[in-house]
């Protein structure tokens, strides 16, 4: 069995409930924005290229309210935060701006306040989620994007654009926890609409949702629950890499390179860089493919893309690990599978798998049975993007 997805009503109730023990009063506002799971489109966003996420039921939500204490004041209720779970701060200024430290969690909320245009006033604020942090399903994300709802709610400034909205906090996780990530998750959590993916061309920041409603269809998220300490280190590494390959072939960003072009310069690159762009390369393509075969609803198609975008992780671009490898065989080898692959920046985390409805359990027993770890599995329809929600 799948997890149960918890309803954002009771999320909210939790955090209601936390705000009125700490602050005394019940929070006048409150703001959600969901994790996503990409379908394929995997490290090339911060190339210029294609993605295709859809944003979960899995969300963070923020509850709060001005603060007459003069400070920014905000609690997380969210598992596996680290300690201290209460941080407190003076509004930014230009004079005394924020700065990042510990705990790891408040540097996402820091990093929102320190970007929010205009500046924000004291405030009071409980954050929780259901997204699963550092499981690959853009927890992150999910809490910039609320936090910033959260903060045009509170200010009565709303962001230009949600594209504006989501560069804010793309720029707030650049700057805080220093993860130079491309803009994927953030526009995502931001752009989602329920029913839909989305197809996102990461160098003109347009988007095409892309209908995923068929209820014969299903998406199944598995967590191995394993992140390999590589993570850190590893991403800017893949990124420095590809840009030095674009530099190399005189193109602006990988987006531009063909694999004509990369096959006549070889001789200039090393292997592995080559391997690397060849990735970047193939998996644009791979996804503008997949995108249409959604469209289309060939889901053969659409799978066999995304079985061919895991081997490509794996052997090219060498982001997968021995514990995603297995899951996404013991997936593939399950009928009514379409395709599976690892999802996310990777070296842990989570695979997605697309699948006939009838499938999922069989699917599930087969990866459990089969998995050397322990597997969490959620069964997830695409879900809407940030939004102020009643409280
Ligand atoms: C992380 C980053 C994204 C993207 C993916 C890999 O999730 O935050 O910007 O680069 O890795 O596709």
């Amino acid at each position: 069995m799948a997890e149960p997805i918890v309803p954002l009503e009771s999320l909210l109730k939790e955090a209601r409930a936390a705000f009125q023990a700490e602050f005394g009063r019940p929070p006048p506002l409150a703001a959600c924005a969901p994790g996503r799971v990409n379908l394929i489109g995997e490290h090339t966003d911060y190339n210029d290229g294609l993605v295709f996420p859809m944003a979960l039921p899995l969300v963070t939500v923020v509850v709060g309210g001005p603060s007459a204490s003069g400070q920014c004041h905000v609690t997380t209720l969210a598992a596996g935060a680290d300690q201290p779970l209460s941080v407190q701060f003076a509004p930014p200024s230009a004079a005394a701006p924020l700065t990042p430290g510990p705990p790891a969690w408040s540097n996402y909320v820091k990093g929102v306040v320190a970007n929010f245009k205009g500046g924000v006033e004291p405030f009071e604020a409980v954050l929780t989620s259901t997204v699963p942090l550092g499981a690959g399903l853009s927890s992150s994300a999910s809490l910039e994007v609320a936090l910033y709802t959260f903060l045009e709610a509170l200010t009565g400034r709303a962001a230009e654009s949600l594209r504006e909205k989501a560069l804010q906090c793309q720029k707030a996780e650049h700057e805080f926890p220093g993860m130079p990530c491309g803009i994927m998750d953030q526009f995502i959590s931001a752009m989602g609409q329920a029913d839909n993916a989305l197809l996102i061309d990461c160098r003109s920041l347009e988007s095409t949702l892309v209908p995923l409603a068929d209820h014969q269809i299903s998406v199944l998220i598995t967590n191995s629950n394993v992140r390999h300490a590589l993570t850190g280190s590893e991403y800017p590494s893949r990124r420095r890499a590809c840009h030095e390959t674009a530099r190399l072939l005189g193109v602006k960003a990988l987006r531009d390179a063909s694999m004509a072009l990369l096959d006549e310069r070889k001789a200039d690159i090393s292997e592995e860089d080559f391997r690397r762009a060849r990735h970047v390369v193939t998996e644009i393509a791979r996804t503008e493919a997949a995108a249409t075969a959604f469209a289309d609803g060939d889901y053969a198609t659409a799978g066999r893309l995304m079985n061919e975008s895991h081997a490509s992780l794996r052997n090219d671009f060498e982001v997968s690990c021995a514990e995603l490898d297995q899951l996404q065989e013991l997936a593939s080898s399950v009928d009514g599978v379409f395709g599976s692959r690892m999802t996310g920046g990777g070296f842990g985390g989570c695979t997605v798998t697309l699948l006939k409805q009838t499938s999922v359990e069989a699917c599930i027993a087969r990866m459990r049975e089969g998995f050397s770890g322990k597997a969490t599995f959620y069964v997830c329809r695409p879900a809407d993007g940030a939004r102020v929600v009643p409280t």
